[in-house]
């Protein structure tokens, strides 16, 4: 079996998508660019200033820097506003239980997201404590599907790359994993997610022999 599982954060161990689609939403209504759910995908695992950059892009509209950023402050303070209100509730299913077992079982776990939020979520469910190693949007230089997050995870845990396996929901961080030489669980639907290993639609039903058979023709 592996050595560790990296966890993607949004949309994989809690329901933020949501909050962040309405966030963006109403970004892209100011601009007047059409975004629906469908186009979010392309923004799942993608950072503040380059998710707004591609909501201007499809608008094709010129903005400096400055005025990204400004954008991508609002955005936030809308999230921010809208996750704050989270609880434990808002932890995906099966997720609490897959930890268990994993822990059981000796298996490392580290979170890898893009998110700058990620030390306030966390606290907001509860799970502060329960991950030693969290690599988040403030410690990487390269969005997903750069493979930085997930590498430095994998560094900190002291395991190699195809030691572990993520679990991602997003298009970019699904490409990450596997260009970072590791095993993917895609969470969601598996016409997006078709560079995983395998797609689930949550964690429910994923134990310890599900990971040991993304191994099955392997020497580890
Ligand atoms: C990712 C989300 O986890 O984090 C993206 O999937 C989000 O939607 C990105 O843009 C950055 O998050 P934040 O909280 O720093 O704006
Ligand atoms: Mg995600």
């Amino acid at each position: 079996s592996p050595k560790a599982c990296i966890f993607d954060l949004d949309g994989v161990i809690v329901d933020t998508v949501p909050a962040h689609y309405t966030a963006w939403k109403a970004m892209a209504d100011e601009v007047g660019v059409a975004f629906d759910e469908k186009e979010n995908e392309n923004l799942k695992g993608v950072s503040r200033f380059d998710s707004m950059k591609h909501i201007l892009s499809l608008g094709n509209i010129e903005k400096t820097d400055e005025e990204i950023q400004a954008f991508t402050e609002k955005k936030n303070a809308i999230y921010v506003d809208i996750i704050s209100s989270m609880t434990p509730a808002d932890i995906l299913p099966g997720v609490v239980e897959f930890i268990d077992k994993l822990k059981a079982n000796g298996i490392a776990i580290a979170i890898g997201s893009a998110s700058k939020n990620t030390p306030t979520i966390l606290k907001c469910v509860g799970l502060e404590k329960v991950f030693k190693v969290i690599v988040d949007g403030n410690q990487i230089t390269n969005s997903k599907p750069d493979p930085e997050v997930f590498l430095k995870g994998a560094a900190q845990l002291g395991v190699e790359p195809k030691e572990c396996v993520v679990l991602e929901d997003a298009i970019s961080g699904v490409k990450a994993a596997k260009s970072g030489g590791m095993k993917c669980i895609g969470v969601g639907h598996p016409d997006v997610l078709s560079e995983a290993d395998i797609v689930v639609n949550d964690l429910t039903n994923v134990d310890i022999d599900f990971l040991k058979a993304l191994y099955s023709n392997e020497e580890l």
